[in-house]
């Protein structure tokens, strides 16, 4: 049988790189997906490549009407879920003397407030021996100049993942984290401000990195199945690494 038959999981930001990955994976191994973005093109086509067994909402983390949009949308069309794979966020680098209040806003709105009323306002639809996962990121454990912002606010989802995990362990709802380092996808376009500076950094990574290679996207959607499914049924406010041993070794 199928590691996920019958589950039903939202993914937030599951219209590209790791949270596509993880909802391809996911409906292959028999769930049900609902994934969001704010882009509305990006989840037609997205939708489009998972084929079946998917709802896209368009809709933002950092706005609560959306996301309350959101949830009223899986309550009409199933009733509840089981799985949340928190995987929305945005980057954008800029060193310490550079860090203006709109970027600070915009990466702890996202990343850090945005995840948590994405979790907060899950949990009366969530049943009760659901999984969350939160997609988190190595680059809370090793200094980077210009992830200042960035940085700490996945520090932060790190924390609340040991919180989350025991405030909601009366409920058999497991939360755990999956931190990827530099994984093959848009976001390092969008980071580097074009394909050519992405593809330069994607070179360095490859470099620089223990396994002398960048990761993939379906490395990361992995664990991320691991963490939601019954397999990790005692694991609960963990952080699983899918680094190439950036911050191991
Ligand atoms: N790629 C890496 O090297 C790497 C490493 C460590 C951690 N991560 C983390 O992995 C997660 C996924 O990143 P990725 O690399 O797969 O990036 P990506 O390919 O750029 O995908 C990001 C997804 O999130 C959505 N999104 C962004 N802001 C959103 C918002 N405010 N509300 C709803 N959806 C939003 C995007 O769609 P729209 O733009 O249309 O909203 C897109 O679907 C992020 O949390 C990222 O921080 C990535």
């Amino acid at each position: 049988m199928s590691s996920l038959e019958g589950k039903v999981a939202v993914i937030t930001g599951g219209s590209s790189g790791i949270g596509l990955a993880t909802a391809e994976r996911f409906v292959a191994e028999g769930a049900y997906v609902f994934i969001t973005g704010r882009r509305a093109p990006e989840l037609a086509t997205a939708a489009a490549r998972i084929g079946r067994n998917v709802t896209t909402v368009q809709s933002d983390i950092s706005d609560l009407a959306d996301l309350d949009r959101l949830y009223d949308t899986v309550r009409t069309e199933k009733g509840g879920f089981d799985i949340l794979v928190a995987n929305a966020g945005v980057q954008e680098l800029r060193p310490l003397a550079e860090a203006t209040p709109e970027h600070v806003d915009k990466l702890v709105g996202v990343n850090l407030r945005g995840t948590l009323f994405t979790v907060q306002k899950a949990l009366p639809l969530l049943r009760d021996g659901g999984s969350i996962v939160l997609i988190s990121s190595t680059a809370d454990r090793v200094g980077i100049p210009e992830y200042t912002v960035y940085s700490a606010a996945k520090a932060a989802q790190r924390s609340f993942t040991r919180s989350w995990a025991a405030d909601l362990a009366g409920r058999n709802i497991r939360v755990n984290a999956v931190s990827p380092g530099p994984i093959d996808t848009p976001m390092i376009d969008d980071m580097m401000g074009s394909k050519e500076k992405g593809d330069a950094m994607r070179a360095t990574f490859s470099e620089v990195l223990p396994m002398r290679r960048i990761g993939r996207p379906e490395e990361v959607a992995a664990a991320a199945l691991f963490l939601a499914s019954d397999e990790a049924s005692f694991t609960t406010g963990a952080d699983i690494t899918v680094d190439g041993g950036q911050s191991q070794l």
